[in-house]
């Protein structure tokens, strides 16, 4: 590979600095100073170094959204062998993980991803992401239940911030609702619910952000768009 190429995929500048760099006699290949434009390198046994530091190929990033069935743990690997979401996505040759979690018994959009900078930031307490869920309750919740669930309500010792919860269907004995939080505690929106008294039956994330599940097939998986990419990257308070 050419050695301004090479040094551009380490992430160290664009072809066109990573140019300048090596005639400005800063890149040694084996500890020799290259300063030739276009010297190949040979990526599995040569030793690039820029301004005496080693420089590594960097992995290509690489962003996930799964459709998360229940009966799947969002860890790399289970201690009761259970089935993992890392098990539903064939072909991508990165290691990747999960942005923060999903019950076991919770579907929907689950983002995977190699970029800890980006996975640093959307689970950062300080600036979550909003959520979306849609989840089937028991009972039908009333006006008060609804404000209290939306003004913050004490679970574990802590008050949860501003949530919204609004009713999108009713049944006789059980109810549809669109719950957004922006939290991520274990368990939070089920334990939010049970609070209020309308325990949770089922529960399925829809949106992060902007970035939404679509009709995207249960257990299915697409790549981000580079615009889903860059917004998630840009937003500061998420
Ligand atoms: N809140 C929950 O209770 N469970 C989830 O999986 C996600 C949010």
């Amino acid at each position: 590979m050419r050695l301004q190429k090479y040094m551009a995929k380490c992430g160290i500048a664009s072809r066109r600095k990573s140019e300048k760099i090596i005639l400005d006699n800063r890149v040694k290949v084996n500890n020799k100073i290259i300063n030739e434009l276009g010297y190949k390198v040979d990526i599995n046994k040569d030793t690039v170094s820029v301004d005496d530091k080693k420089i590594f190929l960097e992995e290509e990033k690489v962003y996930i959204l799964l459709n998360k069935p229940t009966g799947y743990v969002t860890t790399v690997s289970d201690q009761f062998n259970r089935p993992t979401v890392i098990d539903l996505i064939e072909g991508v040759n990165q290691r990747i993980y999960p942005v923060g979690r999903l019950d076991y018994d919770t579907s929907g959009l689950l983002i995977l991803t190699n970029d800890g900078d980006l996975t640093y930031k959307l689970t950062h307490p300080k600036h979550e992401v909003n959520k979306t869920y849609v989840s089937k309750v028991k009972g039908v919740p009333t006006q008060e239940e609804i404000n209290r669930f939306e003004n913050g309500l004490i679970i574990d010792g802590y008050k949860t911030s501003k949530a919204s919860i609004k009713i999108l269907r009713k049944f006789n004995n059980k109810s549809l609702v669109e719950i957004k939080i922006h939290e991520g505690r274990n368990r939070q929106v089920r334990k939010m619910c049970k609070e209020i008294g309308h325990p949770v039956v089922t529960l399925k994330r829809v949106a992060i952000g902007t970035i939404e599940l679509g009709n995207l097939e249960v257990g299915k998986w697409r790549k981000l768009t580079e615009k889903e990419v860059d917004y998630l990257k840009k937003k500061k308070t998420l």
